[in-house]
């Protein structure tokens, strides 16, 4: 797969359980080195079943490529000539038999002037490209290199780069779900408390840049380990969604969260929403043993075709009717669902106990494990741990020779 190889690096694959998304049971593959993540998004999942699990939805595959054009000698003009030469230019930008006949390929255009750049002003071509249930870098590249000349020659300019967007932002998934506050009840806090603590921490990542690094990093938590299990590349989906998250000019929380209702019948309405190109074809997804399994985990594996029933979930076809989606956009919807759990029970935990507690339990059964316990034994040594208020080797070592 890349250059230079020495030996493979591994990481743990769990499983994200309680998942349901429009109806449909999922086990969530997650690839992911952080302890508490695939457990945070489980918990959440299992939350979000007291309601009626996760709503998701998303646009059409659409990927832009740009053209950068240089010493263009009257930018309105070449503008107007290549609007008047769409037809022409989509033509020749339809690269991928497989994707048209599939329903895809180039679908639009528009043209964006820069004009004070440190290199003088550029005009940029983008191209729409409908890349169905490939992620669509090499659809994008092609079809930016083999438009650029015919853009040169209409335009007058000179082409510079010819490279996809990874703002993908006419490529987007949402997930939303809503809870009733009584889910959330436990002996030291009421639900109404919790959801309250949960807007109010979506609010502090709305208002402030550093608070909202923080919070949509616990998001990419459970959006990284799905794209890294299904060999997608999570860079891309970063560096998009990053760069969505500061479309209004200041870096945001990715999420919104508020409290619904009053009294008795407060719910908890959660939503997340952002750029998501990912595939279900092509590139790692196909060459990677391991994300061709989580692939079929999620019954995505199949050319890009959901293709397993489940008891409650009912028939791919009942499913295909209520999302109208497959493939990639089916992947898109599901990780966008995952990021909204991770989301959840990070927030759960910091309004009320604080991530520590979870943290110390992980790290107390390390301990135990790093001691020699095995079975139920990790456990009983990491509660004791716990209970005794000192988690180290020697004392875990004790308890294991007791
Ligand atoms: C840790 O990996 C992620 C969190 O910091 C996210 C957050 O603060 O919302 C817990």
């Amino acid at each position: 797969m890349v250059e230079n190889v020495v030996g493979r690096f591994s990481m743990p694959l769990g499983i994200g359980a309680n998942f349901l998304i429009d109806g449909r049971d999922y086990l969530i593959p997650m690839a992911v080195e952080e302890p508490s993540v695939v457990a945070g998004a489980s918990s959440a999942a299992l939350l979000a079943r007291a309601g009626v699990g996760f709503k998701t939805g998303c646009t059409d595959p659409i990927m832009i490529a740009q053209i950068q054009l240089l010493d263009v000698a009257d930018a309105s003009k070449a503008k107007r000539a290549i609007l008047a030469s769409q037809e022409k230019i989509l033509a020749c930008a339809d690269t991928s038999p497989t994707i048209s006949q599939l329903g895809g390929g180039p679908q639009g255009m528009e043209v964006r002037y820069l004009p004070d750049t440190e290199a003088g002003p550029m005009l940029i071509v983008h191209l729409f490209i409908d890349c169905r249930d490939a992620m669509g870098a090499n659809a994008a590249n092609t079809a930016a290199e083999a438009a650029a000349p015919l853009i040169e020659q209409i335009s007058g300019g000179r082409a510079g780069l010819r490279i996809l967007s990874n703002l993908s932002d006419r490529r987007r998934a949402w997930a939303e779900v809503e809870i009733a506050a009584k889910a959330f009840d436990s002996n030291d806090y009421s639900g109404r408390e919790v959801i309250r603590g949960i807007a109010e921490a979506n609010a502090f990542a709305i208002a402030d840049p550093y608070r909202a690094t923080t919070h949509n990093k616990g998001i990419f938590n459970g959006v990284d380990a799905v794209l890294l299990a299904t060999g997608n590349d999570w860079r891309a989906v970063e560096a998009g969604a990053h760069a969505w998250a500061a479309r209004g000019g200041q870096y945001r929380a990715l999420t919104d969260w508020h409290v619904r209702g009053c009294g008795d019948s407060e719910t908890l309405h959660g939503r997340l929403e952002l750029p998501l190109a990912v595939g279900t074809v092509g590139g790692a997804t196909r060459s990677h043993a391991s994300a061709q399994i989580a692939l079929k985990i999620l019954g995505l594996d199949v050319d890009g075709q959901e293709e397993f029933s489940t008891e409650s979930g009912g028939s791919a076809g009942d499913a295909g009717a209520e999302s109208g989606l497959q493939g990639a956009r089916r992947l898109s919807q599901i990780v966008a669902a995952v990021g909204l759990a991770q989301n959840l029970a990070a927030l759960r935990a910091l309004a009320t106990t604080g991530i520590q507690k979870g943290h110390m339990r992980l790290h107390a059964r390390q301990v135990a494990v790093a001691a020699g316990a095995r079975g139920e034994a990790v456990e009983r040594i990491a509660g004791q741990l716990i209970a005794e208020g000192s988690i180290r080797l020697e004392r875990a070592k004790e308890l294991l020779r007791m």
